[in-house]
Order: structure tokens, then C-alpha cells, then sequence
């Protein structure tokens, strides 16, 4: 996957400032900390395109970045954030739900949970709204590297048989730090977005 142009486009707080174009719009959904700004940098094999922090909480809009004029990454703010005070959870709670009701044109959603970790109660909310949209997802197990290579398929394999039994879902490990996952991640995606043409 080569990617030529990706720019950032507008960190937004409301449906307004959603870019108005109908490119098909790929979300990264995840608690604070999981990596779905690095995410973004990973695939698009750039530094500094979607900031990143060790900080947690440091995404608090919905940034949309542009690839190639082809779809947009968007950047969700992540929930969870234990620091954050419950009244600016709250915000970022409505504000996540207010983009993925209104928006018309996810096509996909990417939705990070950390491969160490049981699913927090958080990520088992999460899931279970993302289940009654309806909408396209995938799962990623992220910061693989954390772990020891032998045990990556055993992890994924427990979070989707405590996430998703039924198994109908995609569930793939990631690591921005290991980019050897980053192709496998592509190639789903243009699976699940066959018009996309990357
Ligand atoms: P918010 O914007 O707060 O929701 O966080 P985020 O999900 O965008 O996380 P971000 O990409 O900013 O990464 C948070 C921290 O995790 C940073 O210190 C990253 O360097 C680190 N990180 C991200 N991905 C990985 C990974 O795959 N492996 C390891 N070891 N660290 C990672
Ligand atoms: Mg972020």
C-alpha cells in the first residue's frame, strides 16, 4: 500500500464541521490510550500526521484526515479516561454517539481494544452499541508487541470469544511499534471496502 497525500483536514465538535463530500469515512473507535492515533500514522507511514501522546486523553475532537482523496481516517477522542473529569467523559461520550448517528457515510469501522487486557466494561459497552448500528467493524487486539510473538493468535482468539462468541466478526492483532501486521490490516480493509481502490 502506497500512500501518497494524506493531509489532516478539520478537527471537528460538531455535525457541521463534518467534511460535507461523500468519501467513505473509516473510524477508529477505542479507549483512551489504545493507540488509534498511532494507528492512523502506522497505515499511512507517517510520523506526525494524527497527534499522538503517552498522555492519555489527548485526542478531544473528531479529527478527520483525507487519504488520498480516496475516504478519510477519522480520529475519535477516547473514552475511558479515567483523569478526565465525569461531566468532560460525558461530553466526549455524546460527542462520539452524536458523529457515529449522524454520519452518513462510515464504511468502516476500526475498533481498537489492547491485546493484554480483558475488554474493559467500557469496551464491552462500546461493542454492544457498534453491534446495534449495524455498521461494518473490525476488531483489533493492539500493542501485540507487548506480548510474546508465540502467544498473539491465543490472545486475539480469548478477547473475541469473550467480545464476540459468535464470531462474526474480523479480529486481528496490530502494533505500531511491529509493522508487520500493517499489510494484513489493508488488505482487510480493501476486502471490506472493495470499491475503495486504494
Ligand atoms: P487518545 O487520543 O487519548 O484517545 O489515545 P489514542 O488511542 O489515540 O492513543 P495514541 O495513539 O496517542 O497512543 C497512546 C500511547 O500508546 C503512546 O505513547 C503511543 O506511543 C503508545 N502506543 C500506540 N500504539 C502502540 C503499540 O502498538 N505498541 C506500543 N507498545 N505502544 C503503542
Ligand atoms: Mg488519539
Amino acid at each position: 500500500m502506497h500512500i501518497k497525500n494524506p493531509q489532516f483536514t478539520i478537527s471537528a465538535v460538531s455535525p457541521k464541521q463534518y467534511p460535507q463530500d461523500n468519501l467513505p469515512q473509516i473510524v477508529l473507535v477505542g479507549k483512551s490510550n489504545v493507540g488509534k492515533s498511532s494507528f492512523i500514522n502506522t497505515l499511512v507511514n507517517r510520523k506526525k500526521l494524527a497527534r499522538t501522546s503517552s498522555e492519555p486523553g489527548k485526542t478531544r475532537q473528531i479529527n478527520f484526515y483525507n487519504i488520498d482523496d480516496k475516504f478519510y481516517f477519522v480520529d475519535l477522542p477516547g473514552y475511558g479516561y479515567s483523569k478526565m473529569s465525569k461531566q468532560e467523559q460525558v461530553r466526549v461520550g455524546n460527542f462520539i454517539e452524536e458523529y457515529l448517528q449522524t454520519s452518513k457515510n462510515i464504511s468502516l469501522i476500526i475498533f481498537l481494544i489492547d491485546i493484554r487486557h480483558e475488554p474493559t466494561a467500557n469496551d464491552k459497552l462500546m461493542y454492544d452499541y457498534l453491534f446495534k448500528t449495524n455498521l461494518p467493524c473490525i476488531v483489533i487486539a493492539n500493542k501485540a508487541d507487548k506480548i510474546a510473538i508465540t502467544k498473539v493468535d491465543s490472545y486475539v482468539t480469548k478477547l473475541q470469544q469473550t467480545l464476540n462468541p459468535l464470531k462474526d466478526l474480523t479480529f486481528l492483532p496490530f502494533s505500531s511499534e511491529r509493522r508487520v501486521y500493517t499489510q494484513k490490516i489493508w488488505k482487510t480493509i480493501e476486502n471490506k471496502l472493495p470499491n475503495l481502490e486504494i
